[in-house]
């Protein structure tokens, strides 16, 4: 007798949490759940961070993906100087000055809403990472959220390592060296109705459906609903199904997942390539403001 081969998802996360996690020295880091998510306390981001505790920080993050700093004061100039942190430059998001961000100040680098009652839609209610269309897609985003809904608002976050390494062999091999397009009219028109100014277009761009991580040399799986149209080298019908399985699975499999639970003045921080969020739009019609600085490392583009 044979059994399907559903235990992969439990080998996966075993690998994932017997990886040795050294004490941390200069932080406190408290993780949320074994698959991604921690809080780090002990930092006040609004002052100079000593480059021990920074190195502990981006360590905490390649550990866990997304970490939660709460309480913090920050200034958008302070919100910047941290970033900046992570090496890179600031991006520039093309929705800045669209209807997502009516209500804030503009500022280019900084990608900011407000959303309340007459809201009819708000940024990322949908499982993604930030901007994958880009050629270069951001690498790390800083999201101060300094309103809260008195309950619910939560972002969801799953570990697309995970999602990979639970894929069967076969399924791995497969789809090893196909590559997929990220649009950002797939993201951005559908979503929010936004169309890019006369005479442009908004970015596209061709991945690889499984990249390495530049920092960990980990595999991830690099597809999401919201920007990847389809797989270049299948034909439709196969793109379609494959694409959907793959959607599925990074969004149905709660042990990869954890939500993150807000309170006002906290930054939060992910590796937005070995992620994806869902920011959990359950609180209408209260209020919830974001404030978002993300990092693109020029000339860094996902490779197999
Ligand atoms: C986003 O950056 O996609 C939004 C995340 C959130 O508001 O929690």
């Amino acid at each position: 007798m044979s059994f399907y081969r559903d235990f992969n998802d439990k080998t996966a996360i075993a690998t994932w949490n017997s990886q040795e996690r050294k004490p941390y020295e200069t932080i406190t880091v408290t993780r949320l759940s074994p698959a991604v998510g921690a809080e780090i306390s002990g930092v006040d981001l609004g002052k100079d961070v000593s480059d021990a505790q920074f190195a502990e920080i981006r360590r905490a993050i390649d550990e866990n993906l997304a970490v939660i700093f709460r309480d913090q004061k920050l200034g958008r100039e302070q919100h910047k100087r941290f970033a900046l942190r992570f090496g890179g430059n600031l991006h520039r998001h093309e929705l800045a000055a669209s209807k997502l961000a009516e209500g804030t100040t503009y500022d280019p680098e900084f990608l900011s809403w407000r959303t309340g009652p007459e809201s009819r839609f708000t940024a990322g209610d949908g499982w993604h990472p930030d901007v994958s269309c880009d050629p270069e897609p951001i690498f790390v985003s800083l999201l101060h959220v300094t309103k809260t809904p008195p309950l619910g608002g939560d972002t969801a976050f799953a570990n697309s390592y995970l999602a990979y390494e639970s894929l069967s062999e076969p399924f791995k091999a497969f789809l090893s060296g196909l590559t997929a397009i990220h649009d950002g009219a797939e993201g951005w028109s559908a979503s929010y109705g936004a169309q890019p100014e006369d005479g442009k277009s908004f970015p596209a761009s061709e991945h690889p459906v499984v990249v390495t991580h530049p920092r960990t040399g980990r595999k991830f799986l690099y597809v999401n609903r919201s920007f990847t149209t389809h797989i270049v080298q299948l034909t439709r019908k196969e793109s379609d199904a494959v694409l959907a399985e793959l959607f599925r699975h990074v969004e149905a499999q709660l042990p990869f997942q954890t939500r993150i639970h807000w309170t006002p003045g906290s930054l939060l921080v992910w590796d937005n390539w070995a992620t994806q969020h869902h920011a959990v739009w359950d609180y209408y019609p209260h209020e919830r403001w974001g404030d978002r600085v993300s990092v693109v490392v020029p000339g860094q583009r996902p490779t197999a």
